[in-house]
């Protein structure tokens, strides 16, 4: 018997969709206003989903308070109030598109989560544009 446990997060970061070797007009074409090349926000919701088999012992599929801690750590003291392409390693070459945020909040959680659970992330840029990643 597996139950997925979701825990909400929030973080605000600036990013710019663009390709360095494509002009400002295809940028545009492409990306739209994400390729304002003055950088702007949003408010990112995080939702990570830890499915598992219940401890006996606890109850738990995995410590809420724990799982909290971790995101604090590895996902909101990383990107939160960031300027994404300018300040977070993973995209000085990559676009911070929301997909790609979404892998990389995932592979920083991955390791610290035991090996039987299940992990997935999901990740709105705006209430109604939002991707999931579950490392497959
Ligand atoms: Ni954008």
């Amino acid at each position: 018997m597996k139950v997925t446990v979701h825990r909400k997060a929030h973080f605000n970061a600036a990013h710019r969709l663009f390709r360095k070797d494509w002009d400002d007009q295809r940028n545009r074409d492409i990306f739209g206003k994400c390729s304002n090349p003055n950088f702007h926000g949003h408010n990112y919701e995080l939702i990570v989903s830890v499915t598992g088999e219940i401890d006996p012992e606890t109850g738990f599929v995995v410590d809420m308070k724990l799982l909290k801690d971790l995101i604090y750590s590895e996902v909101e003291t990383y990107l939160d109030h960031k300027n994404l392409n300018v300040e977070v390693e993973e995209f000085k070459e990559m676009n911070p598109t929301a997909e790609n945020i979404s892998v990389v909040i995932w592979n920083k959680l991955r390791p610290n989560l035991k090996k039987s659970l299940s992990l997935s992330v999901t990740l709105y840029e705006t209430p109604r544009n939002f991707v999931t990643y579950d490392g497959s």
